[in-house]
């Protein structure tokens, strides 16, 4: 906010430099869509232009009409009148369909700039984040900003220089002191409807939040259908949802019973300026000083621009309410993200993984209490340690998802602080402690993250080596579908699932946290085993001894911020 300006100006001015910010949105991700925009706005001229000219027609043809001219004459005058009005309604049209074009493109920005953003924020910070009201907010403000250019650029603009149009021909034809006396009219009622909408903004805004908050209880309650069939809690969760929804109901309708209010207290005003000049033009026609066709022509334009005014007041009503939905949008554009490191590592490194001198804290709570730890190419290491220990966390810290308070993590010899974490993460697959599928078949997922270099036999092979071909239907399990949320596969087929995907990445290095925690005995055996033949170096988090029997070295986290590296006791 720059220090001079009025505060009364300062939430236009951030607005205007909030929409100048979402039109470098869209240019940048559809550069193209600006050529579509000017030519829309030339056409927008020619129709300003066209739409001042067909009154004046129609005075000439009135007026021609009572003089008596030729037949002719009057004919051709309401010929052009009428070619006039038709190419106003095509141009009309096409700026239309043009600016569709554009509109699209500026939902369509907004929403790849939500995600792009999105995905660079640190997860800590997106956890935080309500997903009803992120998805709710994305998709209002980028309506918001395409409501905002239909408004400023096809609305308000071309309003303002048609009011230029038929303040000279006004000012040419009849007088200028009419002319004058009719615009300023015309802008006090416009000036006014920006008042109102001043009133309208604070109801806009409690719609809105209430339209929050049933829908973040529709998104959360929608996770949770299985606890609530289970706990016998339909009707209750049915009664509170019906109870969300009301408040929903009332703030709407009181709402827009007041902004109904406002707009009648507009139209009333608009009706009162009709009545005015209608009155004004009909007497100065009685004493002679107009024409008939004088009359004709400013009942057009009163007719013309009074119905722009009233598409200008309800647009301006809104405006407000765009510019707060947009401030919202550019809340999620402004988090902060994740520091992007730029050094790329050394896989020839010998030691991986290294921390030295590391604290972590979470929540005041000591998770890693001034640890080292080396870990070494070509190994298997076991991390196990009891619940809330700090396995998943030491993982996360190994390849850069968190930073510790204190000390150094250090892959492939790089601090990951300055580590480019793509570069890493091209050299490393991880496999989390509750994987997350993506809907689509068993080989979507495969696939993955293996960039397309994935061949059909390779994919077939993996499945086969986890015992994930075994399965009594008659689709080949690739192309089984997995289910939203990977509801359609069981604990350890998705887990096993999620194994083949950090295998079909190919990458020398594989961290995995609790990955056979839903398998059995046998498969776990297997699954390890696999594990360690397509692997040089595998680091597993795990809780069950049979598994870290298998390692190389055992690191065990106490639980008390201390952590212990031994050799797997033969
Ligand atoms: N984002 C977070 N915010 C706050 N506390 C966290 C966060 N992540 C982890 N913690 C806390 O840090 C501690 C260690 O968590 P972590 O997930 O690393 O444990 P773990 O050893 O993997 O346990 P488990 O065996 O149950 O998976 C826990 O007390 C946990 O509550
Ligand atoms: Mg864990």
């Amino acid at each position: 906010m720059s220090p001079d300006l009025p505060t009364a100006w300062w939430p236009m001015t951030q607005a205007l430099q909030q929409y100048r910010r979402a039109l470098t949105l869209a240019r940048t991700y559809y550069p193209k869509a600006f050529t579509y925009f000017a030519i829309a706005s030339a056409i927008l001229l020619a129709l300003a232009l066209l739409n001042a000219t067909v009154p004046v027609l129609l005075r000439e043809a009135t007026n021609r009409l009572a003089a008596g001219d030729a037949m002719s004459v009057i004919l051709v005058t309401a010929a052009a009148y009428a070619l006039c009005w038709t190419g106003a309604q095509v141009l009309e049209w096409t700026k239309n369909i043009l600016s569709a074009a554009v509109l699209v493109r500026c939902d369509a920005a907004f929403y790849r700039a939500f995600f792009d953003h999105l995905l660079k924020v640190p997860q800590a910070e997106l956890r935080k984040l309500d997903q009803g009201v992120l998805v709710a907010d994305a998709q209002r403000s980028k309506g918001a900003f395409s409501a905002l250019t239909s408004t400023l650029f096809w609305i308000v603009l071309p309003t303002l220089i048609e009011l230029l149009f038929v303040f000279a021909v006004l000012a040419t034809l009849i007088s200028v002191a009419f002319a004058a006396f009719f615009i300023m009219a015309i802008v006090g009622l416009v000036g006014l409807s920006v008042l109102l909408s001043r009133k309208a903004k604070g109801i806009h805004q409690r719609i809105m939040e209430s339209n929050n908050q049933v829908m973040s209880h529709f998104t959360e309650r929608m996770r949770l259908v299985e606890e609530i069939k289970l706990n016998n809690a339909q009707p209750l969760e049915q009664q509170r949802f019906g109870s969300k929804v009301g408040g929903f109901i009332d703030s709407v309708t009181v709402g827009n019973l007041r902004i109904g209010l406002l707009m009648l207290l507009q139209v009333t005003l608009v009706g009162a300026l009709l009545l005015a000049s209608t009155l004004y033009v009909v007497g100065e026609v009685a004493k002679g000083t107009y024409t008939v066709g004088d009359f004709v022509m400013i009942n057009g334009y009163v007719m013309q621009l009074t119905m722009r005014l009233a598409l200008l007041a309800s647009v301006l009503i809104e405006l407000r309410n765009h510019l707060v939905l947009l401030d919202r949008g550019f809340h999620y554009l402004d988090l902060e993200t994740e520091p992007q490191g730029h050094s790329t590592p050394d896989t020839n490194a010998e030691v991986l993984f290294e921390l030295e001198g590391v604290t972590y804290r979470a929540e005041g709570r000591t998770i890693l209490d001034n640890v080292d730890l080396q870990i070494h190419q070509g190994r298997t290491y076991a991390i196990t340690g009891p619940s809330g220990a700090g396995k998943t966390t030491l993982l996360r810290l190994l390849v850069g998802l968190i930073q510790p308070e204190a000390g150094a993590v250090r892959a492939f010899g790089t601090d990951t602080w300055n580590l480019d974490r793509t570069a890493l993460l091209d050299a490393v697959s991880v496999v989390t402690q509750h994987p997350l599928l993506i809907a689509g078949s068993v080989a979507d997922n495969v696939r993955y993250g293996a960039k397309g270099n994935l061949s059909d036999d390779r994919l077939d092979s993996l499945l086969g080596q986890l015992g994930l071909d075994a399965h009594a239907s008659d689709t080949p399990t690739t192309d089984r579908h997995v289910g939203f949320d990977a509801a359609a596969v069981s604990g350890g087929e998705k887990q096993r699932i999620a194994i083949a995907r950090a295998l079909a990445r190919g990458t020398p290095t594989i961290l995995l946290d609790e990955p056979t925690s839903a398998l059995d005995v046998e498969s776990e055996e297997r699954t390890i085993d696999v594990l360690k033949a397509n692997a040089r170096t595998l680091v597993l988090i795990t809780h069950r001894p049979s598994v870290a029997a298998k390692a190389d070295y055992v690191i065990h986290l106490d639980g008390d911020g201390t952590v212990r590296m031994s050799a797997r006791p033969n």
